[in-house]
Order: C-alpha cells, then sequence, then structure tokens
C-alpha cells in the first residue's frame, strides 16, 4: 500500500529557533516514519513581503537546510526543496488565480491583520493577496493527503480546500483536499515573554551551542513578584515555566508545587530548564558537526530533493494543463 503524503513548508526569514522547532519540524520529524514527506522552503512566500530587500532571505536558504538535518530530517526517506526551483508552483498558483474569487483573499484573517499590523512595509500589493494562491499551489501539486502546521496557517488551509473543491467542480477531479495535522504546542514565546521573533533578539536557536544557551536560560524572565528565594513564586505569570511544560513535561508536577512552595529556586530550576535543552540539542549538534565535514552534502540534499519535487510537481501539472486544454 502507498503511503500517505505531506508537504509542509517555512518562509527563509532566518535559522531556526525552539519555536520553530515545537511549531513545526518536531512533527515534521516524526511524520517521516508514516508519511511520504515533502518540506519547502518558501522562499517565493518570504519575497511578497521582504521583496525591497531579498539578499537576506536568498542567503538562507541552505542555513534551513543544515537546520533541518540536524534536527532529524533524512534525505533518504524525505524530500526536501527550494520552491523557486521547482517552477510548476508559479505555473499551477496562477492558474488556481484564474478560478479564486477576489472576496475569498480579501477576507483572509491573515491577510487583514498583516495589513493593519505590519507598517514598516507596503503589503498592499498583488502577490502579498495572491500569497494563500501560492499556498495552496504548493500543496495541492504534491496532492498532499495532510499538511503539518501551526494554529496560525488554518485559515490558509481551509482557503487551499475551498480552492481544491471549486477547481474540482468546474474542471473535474484533480485535486486532493488535504487535511491539517497541528503541532503539539501552539505557541512558544521568547525567553523575555514576549512573541518569538529575530528582531526583538529572545530566541533559543537549535544552532546555538551549549554555553550560549545557559546563557539565555540564566537572563530568561521569571515571576517579578519573586524578589528572594524564600518569596513564594506562581508559575502560571513565568516564562521559564511555559517553557518547562514544553521541555520538561515529565517533571512539570514537581516544579509547580517546588515554585509555589518556595523550596525551589528560579537558578535551580533554570538549571532543569537548561539541562533539558542540552538533551534535546546534543544529538542536533552531533549531527550538524558530522553533516559540516562533507562541505557538499547539503546541497547535494537540495539539489537531489529539487529534482525529486519537479518530477511530481510535473505529473499534476499535466493533468492540469490537459483539463484546461492547454496544448502540450
Ligand atoms: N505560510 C507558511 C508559514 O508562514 C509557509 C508555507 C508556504 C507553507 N507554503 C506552505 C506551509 C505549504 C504549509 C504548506 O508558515
Ligand atoms: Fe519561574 Fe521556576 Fe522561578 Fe518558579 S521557580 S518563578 S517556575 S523560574
Amino acid at each position: 500500500m502507498t503511503k500517505k503524503r505531506i508537504l509542509s513548508g517555512i518562509r527563509p526569514t532566518g535559522k531556526l529557533h525552539l519555536g520553530n522547532y515545537v511549531g513545526a519540524l518536531e512533527n515534521w520529524v516524526r511524520l517521516q516514519q508514516e508519511y511520504d514527506c515533502f518540506y519547502m522552503v518558501a522562499d517565493w512566500h518570504a519575497l511578497t513581503s521582504e521583496y525591497a530587500d531579498t539578499r537576506e532571505i536568498m542567503e538562507n536558504m541552505q542555513s534551513i537546510v543544515l537546520d533541518w538535518l540536524s534536527a532529524g530530517l533524512e534525505p533518504e526517506i524525505s524530500v526536501m526543496f527550494i520552491q523557486s526551483k521547482v517552477k510548476q508552483h508559479a505555473e499551477l498558483a496562477l492558474l488556481l488565480g484564474m478560478f479564486v474569487p477576489l472576496p475569498w483573499l480579501e477576507r483572509c484573517p491573515t491577510y487583514k491583520e498583516a495589513l493593519q499590523q505590519v507598517k514598516e512595509k507596503d503589503l498592499r500589493t498583488y502577490g502579498f493577496l495572491g500569497y494563500p494562491v501560492l499556498q495552496a499551489a504548493d500543496i495541492l501539486i504534491y496532492k498532499a493527503d495532510a499538511v503539518p502546521v501551526g494554529e496560525d496557517q488554518l485559515p490558509h488551509l481551509e482557503l487551499t480546500r475551498e480552492i481544491a473543491r471549486r477547481v474540482n467542480f468546474i474542471c473535474g477531479d484533480i485535486f486532493k483536499e488535504p487535511q491539517d495535522i497541528l503541532s503539539r504546542v501552539p505557541k512558544l514565546l521568547g525567553t523575555d515573554g514576549r512573541k518569538m521573533s529575530k528582531s526583538y533578539g529572545n530566541c533559543i536557536y537549535l544552532s546555538d551551542d551549549e554555553q550560549t544557551v545557559n546563557e539565555k536560560v540564566s537572563q530568561m524572565v521569571t515571576d517579578p513578584a519573586r524578589v528572594r528565594r524564600s518569596d513564594k513564586g506562581h508559575p502560571e505569570i513565568c516564562s521559564v515555566f511555559d517553557y518547562q511544560k514544553v521541555f520538561t513535561p515529565e517533571r512539570i508536577p514537581e516544579i509547580e508545587s517546588g515554585c509555589r512552595a518556595a523550596t525551589l529556586g528560579c537558578v535551580e530550576c533554570k538549571k532543569i530548564l537548561a539541562a533539558s535543552l542540552k538533551t534535546l540539542l546534543d544529538p542536533m549538534r552531533a549531527r550538524r558537526a558530522e553533516i559540516l565535514k562533507n562541505p557538499d552534502h547539503v546541497r547535494n540534499v537540495i539539489e537531489e530533493g529539487n529534482r525529486r519535487a519537479a518530477a511530481e510537481a510535473e505529473k499534476t501539472m499535466i493533468q492540469v494543463r490537459e483539463a484546461l486544454k492547454i496544448v502540450p
């Protein structure tokens, strides 16, 4: 029996951090055993907002795939590729665009939110409005059964299904309606309790060494009312505790009661967290060191992935062109 298929992607806006890991990558690694997986660096999606200065994105691509490999994605199992190297995505996005009513895009919550919140870039472009159409093309072109994503992407997945349904209704059955597979942690905040973001400097990166991680953990914001070691703590308002829930789940009852009774100090608590992160990150560090011994490895993985992805994408495009009577 053939395995079910997965596609997912990430925008190359920087090296990967713990939020990317628990929000996506952890699931991607696990799902490799069960599914036929396609994982993509969505550089065109990054361009929808970063078109005015594209250098950083384009320089990031290799480092992201290196992060993937370090985290346990296996090139013998999964196809890892760059969106802009599989031109069929652009062709399908263009053709899907013919079918998508404008209001579907204009009322998309992620679109409305970005227009309201992002002031430093002009996002009132055709490309940015079409973001979900390109994403639908990414998914539908592989006939993915499921898409592992964070909660924030659910509106795009719903739109993908609507687009698939509409095109199938008009042109005959071509596309599959994909399901979502949600990650374990909806949103991991930064080390200061704000949204995790490169620009706030509050990220722990998968590529950070042990000492850097320990320093970042020791500087994390705790319960501000707990000034002395003997003050009782309130874990529900402490960033360290949020991280413990994710990275030290097995010791939560003990940490919570220790904090409330002031039998566990913040320094000690942070040591526990640092140890959990070491357990998570050490195998990644070992794999990274191994991979870096071969300077061509990442590039080879990407080139092979681009080829395998393009071959699959072309199969669907042949069907699509035929359905639209576009002569070969
Ligand atoms: N929009 C996704 C994000 O910002 C990235 C993405 C692009 C994606 N294409 C995709 C995710 C296809 C899943 C499937 O995270
Ligand atoms: Fe936060 Fe841990 Fe200190 Fe409690 S003991 S306030 S959970 S760091």
